[in-house]
């Protein structure tokens, strides 16, 4: 790679950021943070953040973003010499905001903000099949990528849970939180000129377009 790329991804809940990442990490060797899967540990490990999440994670809304700026943004600087991507982070104009004024000090541009767009009937399906192991936040899907082991984590052989957010009533406030937050977030990259939108109803057909479009952002320069 001819140049550091920084990245975040943006997308409804279940658009498979999660999945996405992965393959990115794989592909092009990125760090990643997930502000899910931080606060997921932090409810887990029941620390003070962890508490205080969780009573909006279970009701489908955003914790707050003074919370969620701490937690994030202080892990930036450790970044400065790796390619990163960031998923779910940041998630409204007030987070844009503050991630810019963060890069800024740091001297580390963002490169590319991904937006994926996936139908909502198929990312209902996909949350209620999603079944996860806490502990790593590692994910499985019975239509999609399953199990080994029907139930079972393939690491470690550990059961396997549902997310306290993942039935449909709070998967509808989730969803229309994120239609709340996602425009003035998503304005906020095209007026930059860093915004891709990528289509599409399975992260084979997504992903090929990202590939690409992280291809290309190395190349420039
Ligand atoms: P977060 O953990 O970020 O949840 P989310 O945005 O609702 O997104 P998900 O993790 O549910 O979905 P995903 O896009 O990662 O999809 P995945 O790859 O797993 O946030 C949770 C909560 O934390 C928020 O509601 C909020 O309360 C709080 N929070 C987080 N960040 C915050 C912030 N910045 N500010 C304030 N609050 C914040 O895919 C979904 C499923 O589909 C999986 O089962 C997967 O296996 C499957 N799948 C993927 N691709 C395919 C395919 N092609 N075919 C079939 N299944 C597929
Ligand atoms: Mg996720």
């Amino acid at each position: 790679m001819k140049r550091l790329i920084r990245c975040i991804l943006i997308g409804g809940p279940g658009a498979g950021k999660g999945t996405q990442t992965k393959r990115i990490q794989q592909d092009f060797n990125f760090a990643s943070i997930s502000s899910g899967d931080l606060l997921r540990a932090h409810m887990l490990n029941n620390t003070s953040l962890g508490q205080q999440a969780s009573s909006y994670i279970n009701k489908g809304r955003l914790v707050p973003d003074k919370l969620v700026l701490e937690l994030i943004l202080t892990q930036l600087n450790s970044l400065k010499d790796r390619n990163w991507l960031l998923d779910g982070f940041p998630r409204n104009a007030l987070q844009a905001s503050a991630l810019d004024t963060t890069l800024e000090k740091l001297k580390q541009p963002l490169s590319i903000a991904i937006e994926l767009q996936v139908p909502d009937e198929i990312i209902l399906q996909r949350v209620q099949d999603r079944w996860i192991h806490a502990p790593s936040g590692r994910t499985y899907n019975y239509s999609f990528n399953p199990p080994k082991v029907y139930g079972r984590d393939d690491v470690t052989g550990d059961l396997l849970t549902k997310r306290s957010d993942d039935n449909i009533e709070t998967f509808r406030e989730r969803l229309k939180d994120y239609r709340e937050n996602s425009r003035p977030l998503v304005e906020h990259y095209g007026k930059k000129g860093l915004l891709v939108t990528v289509r599409g109803n399975s992260s084979e057909e997504i992903y090929p377009k990202i590939y690409e479009t992280i291809s290309s952002a190395a190349e420039k320069y």
